[in-house]
């Protein structure tokens, strides 16, 4: 079954937060100022337990989900998520089951269970090569070789095509564009640059701050010839380029830049149970509710398809006009620690 919103774009993915916490305090996305021990995560009882993300995922299935992907916060933080995968990996319809994770808890064993259970693919986060940088941008001086021993783990367990995704913010970590991509080059890990987003509020973004697909192409380019490949996937998030040396492959997402909301396929559940139909939305629609009041599943695949039905959200694209008309950062947006990226 195709679930086609006001635009006619298909429900494909659906990407699943499974806490707001992280263990990590990266600047951009859960300062400290602001995610300090005072901070009130939400307490366990709160979050979809794993018959409830099961089900609603069995749900989106039946519309047209194929591909899942767990978030978080920090998705390993979760307990026993191998429990869960091995569930989802079971639903009929379910291709693809991908983690982004900052790495920082895959540990052999756990990568090992995790394909075990059924992940196919797995993305860590890491933002500079040099430790002592990157230690700064996550703030709880984690070093960047020990994001590389995540990855050799990864990679060991067979835990699929590994993507590393690097934010870049001028001024932050501009000058780490060169020697991330020496970093991946020669290896079949595919290096993702990001365009900083405005997402959440307690970022303080500012455009000046976002570094554009162009910028990082021509800063890759002082060193490499590289050469635009054609996308893998309608709704793809990352342009694809290759070394024309042939070192490998690199991609570069340009949401700021070169919005893609024309494919947009994703739909997002929040930890507590709430549908985002846009990363930049200020409210979910709560499906735990009438989970947890006994809803049928007809009537959770009517309310979900209700939802994606009436979507019209293409917030990437009118930036430019949300951004001129003064509405930039409105501060009710949800977090990107909170609904997962
Ligand atoms: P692949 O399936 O491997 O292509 O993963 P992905 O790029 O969809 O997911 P990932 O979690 O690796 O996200 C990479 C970056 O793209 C992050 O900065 C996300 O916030 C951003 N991103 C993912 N989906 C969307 C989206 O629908 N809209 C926007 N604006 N950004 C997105
Ligand atoms: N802009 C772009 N990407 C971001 N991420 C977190 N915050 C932002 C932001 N403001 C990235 C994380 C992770 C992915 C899910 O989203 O680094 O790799
Ligand atoms: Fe950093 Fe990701 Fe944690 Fe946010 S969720 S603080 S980007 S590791
Ligand atoms: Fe999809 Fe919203 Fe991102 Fe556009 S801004 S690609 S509609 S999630």
């Amino acid at each position: 079954m195709v679930t086609t919103d006001t635009r006619g774009r298909p429900l494909r993915d659906l990407r699943i937060s499974l806490t707001d916490r992280c263990n990590f305090r990266c600047t951009y996305c859960m300062p400290r100022h602001l995610f300090g021990a005072e901070h009130l995560f939400l307490p366990k009882r709160e979050l979809l337990d794993f018959d409830e993300i099961t089900r609603l995922a069995r749900i989106a299935a039946g519309l047209g989900v194929t591909k899942l992907r767990l978030t978080g916060g920090e998705p390993l933080l979760r307990r026993d998520l191998d429990v869960l995968i091995a569930r989802l990996a079971a639903i009929d319809g379910i291709e693809d089951i991908c983690l982004t994770t900052n790495g920082s808890l895959l540990t052999a064993e756990r990568a090992h269970a995790l394909r075990e259970a059924g992940v196919n693919r797995v993305t860590l986060s890491l933002d500079a090569i040099d430790d002592d940088r990157f230690m700064a941008i996550n703030d709880v001086g984690f070093p960047a070789h020990k994001v590389l021993k995540a990855i050799d783990n990864a990679r060991a367990a067979d835990l699929g095509p590994v993507k590393v995704n690097c934010v870049i913010q001028r001024g932050v970590n501009a000058d780490q564009i060169l020697p991330m991509a020496e970093a991946f080059r020669h290896t079949d890990v595919v290096l993702r640059f990001i365009e900083y987003m405005d997402v959440g509020t307690s970022n303080g973004w500012r455009m000046d701050d976002v570094v554009t697909a162009r910028e990082i192409v021509d800063t890759l380019r002082t060193r490499h010839p590289i050469t635009r490949l054609a996308a893998n996937a309608p709704g793809e998030t990352a342009n694809r380029w290759r070394y024309d040396d042939g070192a490998g492959e690199i991609g570069i997402i340009a949401s700021v830049s070169q919005p893609f909301c024309g494919g947009c396929t994703r739909a997002r559940l929040s930890a507590l149970g709430e549908l985002y139909t846009c990363l930049f939305g200020v409210h979910g629609r709560d499906l735990r509710s009438p989970l947890r009041q006994g809803a049928s599943d007809a009537e959770l695949a009517a309310l979900l398809s209700g939802i994606w039905h009436a979507r019209d959200d293409r917030y990437s694209e009118i930036r430019g006009e949300q951004t001129a008309a003064g509405r930039q950062n409105p501060d009710n947006r949800v977090e990107m620690s909170y609904i997962g990226g």
